[in-house]
């Protein structure tokens, strides 16, 4: 049985004694332990008993909620704070927003919203607060907090730019496939920056409908569109001073785009609908899945927002490039499970760690974390064997199969292109791969024209890229375009 744990303590100011007492008892049902306070100097007071987050009201006997707010995140401006308002007092709940309160919730309202509310918070609390430190080798288990790992030399190469740019203020690009540990290297460029003591704000624009993503970024003004009831604080002026990470950046619109590029260059912007152009101080890291430079070429992308993104960037590579890394992340997921399961698994068996080596992890670091936490449910005793990574053996087969067309494959290719090979060393030494690549690239778009009779939308199918490049290739090459 999971053990009774507090998911956290938060502390309730408010006056009316009934309010409080429904809150507390509603909010410990819910499992957090609970602080109380009924006006502002004891909110002061509970405060340095470490609250996690705080849910303030607006109206207090002895001082206004917005001083407090001002009180509390001046000693600590990581802290969450959720403020409750009355109909009336939107102005001060705005104002509250630009004093860096995380939401507000105008009284009367659902409880389970509430708790929605303080769920998302105390989130977005413990990515602020958990440090993620960048280890090549495992840590104790006594070591708090999130931990990089990894031992091979692009993963070494990846703390030291970490190492190199977390102190600076420049905006970082992260690129990597899904699962490869973008986040966690979002937050270790955090917590090692001269401003891991202001907020950190996360943003993924990929699960933000487009139209919503510009008013949550910078806000909007009353009546700017339908649905634009009151003015609204974006993330980028409730973060000021802090660090926004902007990730699945390639799903923003142009016209976002425009406005963040505008953010990089001069640190101001207008909200949704407003005149007033607003000065911020934040930092801002980004990362996608998805491949920029090809989303510049099709005019997805802003090219000039992607020169600027790319100055720093760090490129994760897939798992399957580094399979160095493969022991030392199961055995620190071994460690990880053994610890939240209170199992006692010892080790991993050589033909079990020889089938991890051989998988080519589609889902990256993700996915080892899945499969090591599948086998250890399936372990009854202390050693891992391949008989615990179900899924593994079936693809493993698939793979295999795979990889040996490629080889086969890879070889015939290989005594193809031998003598062509050998006359551009003749013809064109100095440049061998510039001239074979664009070869080879044009005989391919001839073969795919040719077998689909011209048609340039199923050759772009066939080859599996863009129309937009087709037509590029095309041109650069002169085919076709009578
Ligand atoms: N090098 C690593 N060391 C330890 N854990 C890792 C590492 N890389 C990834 N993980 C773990 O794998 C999971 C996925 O990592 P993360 O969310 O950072 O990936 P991501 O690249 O942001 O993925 P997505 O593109 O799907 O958002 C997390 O649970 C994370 O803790
Ligand atoms: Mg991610």
């Amino acid at each position: 049985m999971k053990e009774n744990k507090s998911k956290g303590k938060i502390l309730i100011v408010e006056d009316d004694p009934a309010l409080l007492g429904a809150l507390k008892v509603l909010l410990e049902g819910e499992g957090f332990s609970v602080l109380t306070a009924g006006d502002g100097e004891a909110a002061q007071e509970a405060a340095a008993r470490g609250p996690e987050l705080v849910v303030l009201d607006v109206k207090l006997p002895d001082m206004s909620g917005l001083e407090v707010l001002k009180a509390l995140r001046g000693r600590d401006p990581k802290l969450p704070v959720i403020m409750m308002t009355g109909y009336v007092t939107t102005e001060t709940a705005i104002k509250a927003m630009m004093e860096g309160a995380y939401d507000y919730i105008s009284k009367p309202f659902k409880m389970n919203v509430l708790v929605g509310l303080i769920d998302k918070a105390m989130e977005s609390s413990r990515l602020m607060r958990t440090t993620v430190t960048p280890s090549p080798t495992l840590p104790s288990a006594d070591l708090k907090g999130d931990t990089l790992i990894g031992k091979s030399p692009q993963m070494l190469e990846i703390y030291k730019i970490i190492g190199q740019v977390a102190q600076s203020e420049a905006t970082v690009l992260i690129a990597g496939e899904s699962g490869t540990g973008k986040e966690l290297v979002a937050r270790a460029l955090y917590h090692h920056s001269g401003r891991k003591d202001r907020p950190f704000l996360a943003v993924n624009c990929a699960a933000i409908p487009e139209t919503l993503l510009e008013s949550e970024l910078f806000g909007h003004e009353k009546g700017s569109f339908t649905g634009a009831a009151a003015r609204k604080i974006g993330k980028f002026e409730q973060c000021n001073y802090g660090t926004i990470f902007l990730d699945e950046i390639g799903d923003m619109s142009l016209l976002t785009q425009a406005k963040v590029l505008r953010i990089l260059q001069n640190q101001e912007f207008e909200r949704v609908g407003g005149q007033d152009t607003i000065k911020v101080n934040v930092r801002v890291i980004t990362a996608t899945n998805k491949d920029l430079s090809q989303m510049v070429k099709e005019k997805t992308f802003r090219d000039d927002l992607y020169y600027r993104l790319k100055v720093v960037s760090v490129n994760i590579p897939p798992l399957r490039q580094r399979p160095q890394d493969i022991p030392l992340l199961a055995q620190f997921f071994l460690q990880k499970f053994n610890k939240e399961t209170k199992k006692e698994v010892r080790e991993i068996s050589a033909p079990a760690l020889e089938r991890l080596m051989t998988y080519p992890w589609p889902g990256n670091v993700r996915e080892l974390e899945n499969f090591m936490e599948t086998a250890m449910v399936l372990c009854r005793g202390e050693v891992l064997l391949p008989e615990h990574f179900p899924f593994l053996t079936e693809g493993d087969e698939e793979h295999a199969a795979i990889l040996n067309t490629l080889e086969a494959r890879g070889d015939l290719f290989l005594k193809a292109l031998e003598p062509q090979f050998e006359t551009l060393c003749q013809t064109h030494a100095g440049k061998v791969f510039d001239t074979l690549v664009g070869d080879l690239e044009k005989a391919l778009l001839q073969l795919a024209l040719k077998r689909v009779d011209g048609n340039q939308v199923q050759a772009a199918k066939l080859l599996g890229i863009s129309r937009n490049t087709l037509r590029d290739r095309m041109e650069r090459y002169g085919l076709g375009g009578e």
